[in-house]
């Protein structure tokens, strides 16, 4: 395990999906920083994922880009497949990828159910599947970390707060707290940690359209006690906690980043 506070990873293999954007791209980027070789799971904008694998060698860290869509199943093994070519082994996986598709819900479309449910739930099982697999495989490595493996959901708030007008996203996000749970529980006899973060709002394309106006941002931040949008980087901050040894009795915990998003912040002022 590593001794070096500045890099807590050091010599850990890492895999983020959906990691050329957003939240993915400040995971990526903060657990190179610390030290981990990442492998940058995009699944449609290439030149994304090639600025934020610069961005890691930049800081003097290993990367390189992998497309995969992480619904469908081939697409998966194969990535996992040449992640594990190329770095020998696997173990952080940061089960990231995921997106809105946003309707009333009497006009939502099967279509736009399942694509949500698929590539934010189906996709974390997956990706998860595949890297207990490889720890399983190679077990305990103790110079490395105290776990055989990390992996971090991420989950949202809205595994917990309802969600009118994204169903499919909500019911995604709440699927992922008993996916994530259940591993955990299943897991943890094999020194494998599965825990979430769950963000709040953060400043990423997803909501641009919670932010990009002067008035959606004050009808946003009524939303949030701490009074500021999230950045990436305070998810990406977490997540490179959750992957270290400092967390290392923690799994099964859903972490809430989300600025007190949460604490129900109507009731401040009635109720
Ligand atoms: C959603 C964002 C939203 C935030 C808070 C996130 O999970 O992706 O669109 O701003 O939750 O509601």
């Amino acid at each position: 395990m590593s001794t070096d506070p500045n890099r807590p990873l050091q010599n850990q293999k890492a895999l983020v999906t959906g990691g050329s954007s957003g939240i993915g791209e400040g995971c990526a980027i903060a657990l190179g920083t610390a030290g981990a070789a990442v492998a940058v799971n995009y699944h449609s904008s290439p030149g994304e994922a090639e600025r934020v694998v610069a961005a890691i060698r930049t800081a003097g860290g290993e990367a390189f880009a992998i497309k995969a869509d992480v619904s469908k199943e081939d697409d998966v093994h194969a990535m996992f497949a040449e992640t594990i070519k190329r770095f020998g082994t696997l173990d952080i996986l940061i089960n990231n990828a995921g997106l809105q598709q946003d309707a009333p819900f009497h006009e939502m479309t099967l279509k736009q159910w399942e694509r949500v449910i698929s590539v934010n739930l189906t996709g974390q099982f997956l990706c998860a599947r595949e890297a207990v697999r490889e720890f399983l495989r190679r077990g305990l490595v103790p110079e490395i970390s105290r776990a055989a493996g990390k992996i971090i959901c991420m989950s949202s708030v809205h595994e917990v707060i309802p969600w009118a007008g994204h169903v499919n996203y909500a019911a995604s996000k709440g699927g992922i707290m008993q996916l994530m749970k259940s591993m955990a529980q299943e897991l943890a006899p094999k020194k494998i940690r599965v825990n979430s973060i769950a963000p709040g709002a953060i400043k990423t394309p997803i909501n641009r359209a919670a932010w990009e106006t002067k008035e959606a941002l004050e009808n946003l931040l009524k939303l949030i006690p701490d009074g500021r949008i999230g950045e990436p980087e305070d998810i990406a901050r977490a997540a490179v906690w959750l992957a270290s040894d400092q967390s290392d009795y923690i799994t099964g915990a859903t972490i809430f980043v989300d600025g007190g998003m949460t604490l129900y912040p109507g009731f401040a002022a009635s109720g």
